[in-house]
């Protein structure tokens, strides 16, 4: 495969089936998406703890975490690398620097996959279309999205970091569920409703059944 730059696609010697022989089940990406406080990260927590349990190999894209590094704010990177590389690169809460960040984690997620790994996303990732491309990146299959569908009152009412407080008295603009959209999954694969009923254990379980009855584990 070649593209406009000049650049060429490299067949590795060490196969995608090869990893996965290895590792003894195959890779893919779950995609917790969701509002702010539904429970995303703490789902992904439990389901990587059950995987691990079963000797399964996995990585986890955490949205506060990836936006201290590899999505870092321009505050962040304008510390370390400039004005301008701060204003290029730095991403916040835009529609279109939400679209970048996940155009970014939806690349590295694919090169774990690609690695026979099961990377489990926590993003809000509020806009279909670019969930959408993600999935369509991918290989047929390999991209599992997960709604967690928790009601906005109820991730208000949680409010773990403060933040929906804040966004209402104005002091966050965009935020999403209160001034800013979440468009829910039309078609996902799986529904998860993380209001509290069931334990985010047993909710891991389900989307355990789930990969075994998909053959991506033994
Ligand atoms: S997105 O929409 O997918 O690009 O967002 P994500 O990378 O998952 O980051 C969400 C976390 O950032 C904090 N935060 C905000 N969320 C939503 N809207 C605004 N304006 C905002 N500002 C900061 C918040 O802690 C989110 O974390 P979670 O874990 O989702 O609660």
């Amino acid at each position: 495969m070649t593209s406009d730059l000049h650049l060429t696609w490299h067949e590795h010697r060490v196969s995608r089936e090869d990893r996965e022989r290895l590792n003894g089940h195959r890779g893919c990406v779950i995609w917790l998406t969701g509002l702010s406080g539904s429970g995303k990260s703490t789902l992904a927590n439990a389901l990587d703890h059950l995987l691990l349990e079963r000797g399964v190999r996995t990585v986890v894209l955490d949205g506060d975490n990836v936006r201290h590094g590899l999505n870092a704010s321009p505050e962040r990177l304008r510390e370390t690398h400039g004005e301008e590389f701060a204003r290029r690169f730095g991403l916040g809460f835009s529609a279109i620097d939400r679209e970048e960040n996940i155009r970014r984690i939806g690349a590295v997620a694919q090169l774990f996959c690609e690695a026979g790994i099961i990377a489990l996303t926590a993003f809000i990732s509020p806009y279909r279309i670019d969930r959408r491309r993600v999935r369509n990146s991918m290989r047929e299959g390999d991209f599992i999205e997960v709604f967690v569908d928790t009601p906005l009152e109820v991730c208000e009412r949680r409010d773990p970091k403060g933040l929906y407080k804040k966004a209402r008295a104005g002091e966050i603009k965009h935020f999403t569920g209160i001034d800013d959209p979440y468009e829910t999954p039309e078609s996902p694969e799986l529904v998860v409703k993380a209001d509290g009923e069931r334990t985010p254990q047993a909710l891991a379980e389900d989307i355990i059944a789930y990969l075994v009855g998909r053959q991506i584990l033994p």
